[in-house]
């Protein structure tokens, strides 16, 4: 049942957010400032507390202060003095060891103190903000402690970010060790471009408009491309990249989720379990690829030297905590098919890179050309094809390229688009794109989430390639320059089919 009408915000139910990890990156960088412009927006509730878990002890005070330093320096709007003293009066700080499981008893005392001071009705989301390595431990102590047993009218939710594992046998394990504490209705497993405006605006653009889902098939369709190109290199996060790669770190998650968003049918309606059920189907639908397949439509680069930006950068071997003779791919790209009734034969090409030419986010949809070139009379030789591009970010908006005639005696053709910006909508507020999905959470809208059979079959379909990639150290990398577009390889990939890649001017 809705809880309040849909055209309507209302604020959350009352509950408690328990984050793991309290002082660290993420919570700083993303959840605080979420949290505080849901609160600043009305939505989060009134009877509401934050509870910080920290290793080391740490006084409430002691928290409070140090995240009020982040709230100023990563929000993306002015802070309010009085708003963020409201809001600063209802952050706590419990200090849980999982060497000492008597602490995770203390922080059920501690919740239940606060649930009787902020009324938040024993209602609480659980947030694993730390190294995945901890996200077994902490699950396993919190259900030793009862924590997220669901009685006398409270919900207990989980909420768990990327990676959900490191292969499928790893990823496995992780959803066992969860689901042996949790109902899968109780965990969430976040993925932030799911709450990116435009992303949730595929579906929209595809099942609100009458004219686009008749021709969004093989017969009218040539191919997918969906770029998620990056002009950031590892950022200070070089340990963690180099054990990731690009492959499990941007495609495996945020890329198959563009792509199930694309090619999924239209649901029967925008319930979580129908959504989610049209989208593992897609992924279900990948054919998986053999070896030799493998080496054919999975490509993958490492960038060398070079410059981003007019700006000189080093190669990825020389960041820090990067080995100097490291094998991690910084870029990938591949040719997918989703053999169903809609998609068969039509390739998705995706891929990611860092320390592209420029960052960009962009699905284009090319469609078949005319069946007739009428125009090769008038010295009109090929005529590229209609396509439709669906920019995430930045520059957010969607594009139909089509030709037009220009005006004059001759025919002469010309690229022209037919152009919708998000601008157009007036200046957007500055968002971080987890409002909506912490939102969700506590609504316990699963819509934006994981379902693990998603990423199971994700892991499917990426696993193969990681095992043949760790089995063929790679001999030519690196293979791109920082501020390219990948290595030839990814052209080619494209070129064999008679076709390029749409690179953003
Ligand atoms: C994260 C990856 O999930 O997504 C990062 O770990 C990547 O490596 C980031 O940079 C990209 O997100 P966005 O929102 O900047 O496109």
């Amino acid at each position: 049942m809705p809880r309040c009408p849909p055209d309507l915000e209302c604020p959350a139910d009352p509950c408690a957010i328990v984050i793991f990890g309290a002082t660290g990156d993420l919570t700083r960088r993303k959840l605080l400032p979420s949290l505080y412009h849901l609160w600043t927006n009305g939505l989060l509730p009134r009877d509401f507390a934050l509870v910080g878990v920290v290793r080391s002890p740490m006084d409430d005070d002691g928290l409070r202060d140090l995240l009020s330093v982040a709230v100023r320096e990563f929000s993306a709007r002015p802070v309010d003095a009085a708003a963020w003293a409201e809001f600063r009066a209802r952050i706590h700080c419990v200090a849980c060891d999982v060497e000492r499981p008597e602490t995770f008893r203390l922080l059920g005392e501690r919740l239940a103190e606060l649930d009787r001071e902020h009324r938040t009705g024993g209602n609480a989301v659980f947030y694993l903000a730390t190294p995945p390595d901890a996200f077994v431990p902490i699950v396993r102590r919190l259900g030793e402690a009862g924590l997220p047993r669901e009685e006398a009218g409270r919900w207990r939710r989980v909420v768990v970010e990327k990676p959900l594992g490191y292969d499928l046998d790893s990823a496995r394990a992780l959803n066992d060790a969860l689901t042996a504490v949790l109902r899968e209705e109780q965990i969430f497993r976040i993925d932030h471009y799911l709450g990116k405006e435009t992303v949730q605006n595929i579906l929209v653009f595809r099942f609100a408009n009458g004219i686009f889902e008749p021709v969004w098939n093989r017969r009218y369709v040539d191919n997918v491309q969906i770029t998620v190109a990056e002009e950031l290199g590892v950022e200070g996060r070089g340990a963690y990249f180099e054990r990731a790669g690009v492959l499990r770190d941007v495609i495996e998650n945020h890329v198959f989720q563009l792509l199930t968003l694309v090619a999924m049918e239209p649901p029967s309606t925008l319930a979580a379990e129908a959504v989610r059920n049209e989208k593992v189907k897609v992924l279900d639908a990948i054919r998986p690829m053999q070896p030799e397949e493998i080496l054919a439509a999975a490509v993958r680069g490492q960038y060398g030297e070079g410059v981003v930006n007019g700006r000189p950068v080093p190669a990825y071997r020389q960041e820090k905590g990067v080995s100097p003779r490291s094998s991690t791919e910084t870029f990938a790209a591949l040719r997918l098919l989703v053999d169903n009734w809609r998609w068969a034969s039509v390739p998705f090409y995706v891929r990611a890179g860092k320390r592209l030419a420029r960052r960009e986010t962009i699905i284009c949809t090319e469609f078949k050309s005319p069946p007739l070139q009428l125009f090769r009379g008038a010295g009109v030789e090929s005529i590229d094809r209609n396509r439709l591009e669906m920019r995430i970010q930045p520059d957010e908006g969607i594009a139909l390229k089509m030709k037009a005639k220009i005006p004059g005696q001759l025919i002469r053709l010309a690229d022209v688009d037919l152009r919708f910006s998000y601008e157009d909508f007036g200046p957007q507020v500055p968002a971080t794109g987890y409002e909506r999905l912490l939102y969700d959470c506590m609504v316990g809208d699963a819509t934006l989430f994981h379902r693990w059979d998603e990423v199971e079959a994700a892991w499917r379909i990426v696993t193969p390639i990681l095992d043949l990639w760790a089995s063929l150290p790679p001999r030519d990398f690196p293979n791109y320059p920082a501020g390219g577009w990948g290595p030839p390889a990814g052209d080619a990939l494209l070129r064999r089919d008679g076709r390029r890649w749409v690179n953003p001017a």
